[in-house]
């Protein structure tokens, strides 16, 4: 068997018919940049996320980089960010002139470790970005708490974790603002580029749809500085409100899919992700960690098991971003980025194919332990 470690045709293949007609859809109504595909997906992302406003634009990064402007983040500005994640967060940070600030994440639960904010924060510290890594929220009470005892704010990336809760609360809902991804491989995923911010302030919603068009009020009058042009455009919103209607049976399939894992692969030598009570993780990625991650990706290869490594070089030791390396480094930061790597984990998977992933799983190590 060969099992890949995503395959975006096969979704499209199972949702066909309604993707196919979400297109003509669009292209018989000639309206095909801000008309009523993104202002019917905004509402119904605003409400799937609980949260009164949702401003589409054209991906993740640029969610975040003027969530940022939108919060009045800018040049020589800090703001407080985890390094464990595949850059995006970092290059909008430094794409406005501000500074990446590092912490180190908590080794159990991959994210922000809320401990360490409070030495991190000075008199510049504009904004605090936690990451909610892998479809398993950051610990945003703990993270609140630090943020308003300061007066910080706080902007949620949460390209890994549409839909994922906290104590009952959408991700999404917690921070000033949210930046949102929908690339392909995302839970929920365009059929190409796509980003959202959702926010429950009336008046940072007004500013970020000036933000994604040049800044404008009103068509060709501007009246606030740093806009971009970063629209979500209504294909990529019709498809995505198609597959919004879907994302809770595709994300019960990704959880049932780990689930699956984790009993199999309990007590074989694995580190297995775990989820804290009163978390609902979606697994974005089902992210396990082994000392001797080289050998199970060989293996698990030979045997036709796709993996990947999310991330193999943290931001902070990639050599364009090293200047930004807190004293001491980033001990569990970087100690995982040695030992982490993902399995297969998306919905349209087959049981037979999960089954087999476990097996192999299994079965690789065995060798491997013996040894
Ligand atoms: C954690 C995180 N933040 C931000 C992004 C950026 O999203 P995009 O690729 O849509 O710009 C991604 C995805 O690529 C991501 O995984």
């Amino acid at each position: 068997m060969q099992i890949p470690f995503g395959d975006f045709k096969r979704q499209y293949f199972e949702l066909q018919r309604e993707l196919d007609d979400a297109i003509q859809h669009v292209m018989q109504s000639g309206s095909y940049i801000l008309g009523p595909a993104v202002k019917g997906f905004e509402t119904d992302f605003a409400a799937y996320c609980e949260v009164p406003h949702c401003i589409g634009v054209g991906n993740g990064t640029d969610a975040i980089q003027l969530g940022l402007v939108a919060l009045g983040v800018g040049v020589g500005d800090e703001v407080i960010t985890v390094a464990n994640t595949g850059v995006p967060g970092t290059a909008a940070i430094v794409a406005i002139g501000a500074r990446p600030v590092f912490v180190d994440v908590d080794p159990v639960t991959r994210n922000m470790d809320p401990q360490l904010l409070t030495q991190a924060i000075t008199a510049r510290t504009k904004a605090i970005m936690p990451v909610h890594l892998y479809g398993l929220m950051a610990d945003m009470p703990a993270i609140l708490a630090v943020a308003n005892q300061h007066g910080i704010p706080v902007i949620e990336d949460v390209a890994q974790a549409h839909g994922a809760r906290l104590l009952g609360a959408r991700a999404g809902s917690l921070g000033a603002v949210a930046a949102f991804s929908f690339y392909p491989s995302k839970n929920l995923g365009a059929i190409g580029d796509g980003g959202a911010i959702t926010t429950t302030d009336e008046a940072l919603d007004r500013q970020l749809r000036k933000l994604r068009v040049y800044g404008w009020e009103r068509k060709y009058f501007s009246t606030v500085e740093s806009g971009m042009n970063s629209r979500l455009d209504e294909l990529q919103a019709a498809l995505l409100a198609v597959k919004l209607r879907h994302l809770d049976a595709s994300t019960a399939r990704r959880v049932h899919i780990a689930s699956y894992y984790a009993e199999q692969c309990a007590d074989i030598g694995l580190t297995l992700p775990t989820t804290p009570a009163g978390y609902d993780a979606v697994y974005h990625l089902f992210v396990v960690e082994s000392a001797h991650r080289d050998a199970y990706m060989n293996r698990l290869k030979s045997a036709g098991v796709s993996t990947d490594i999310h991330y193999p070089l943290p931001t902070h030791q990639q050599p364009i971003y090293q200047r930004y390396a807190p004293h001491g480094g980033l001990p569990v930061t970087e100690r995982q980025s040695q030992t982490v790597f993902s399995l297969p984990n998306f919905p349209e998977l087959t049981d037979s194919e999960v089954e087999y992933v476990a097996q192999t799983v299994r079965s690789v190590a065995a060798t491997i332990e013996a040894t």
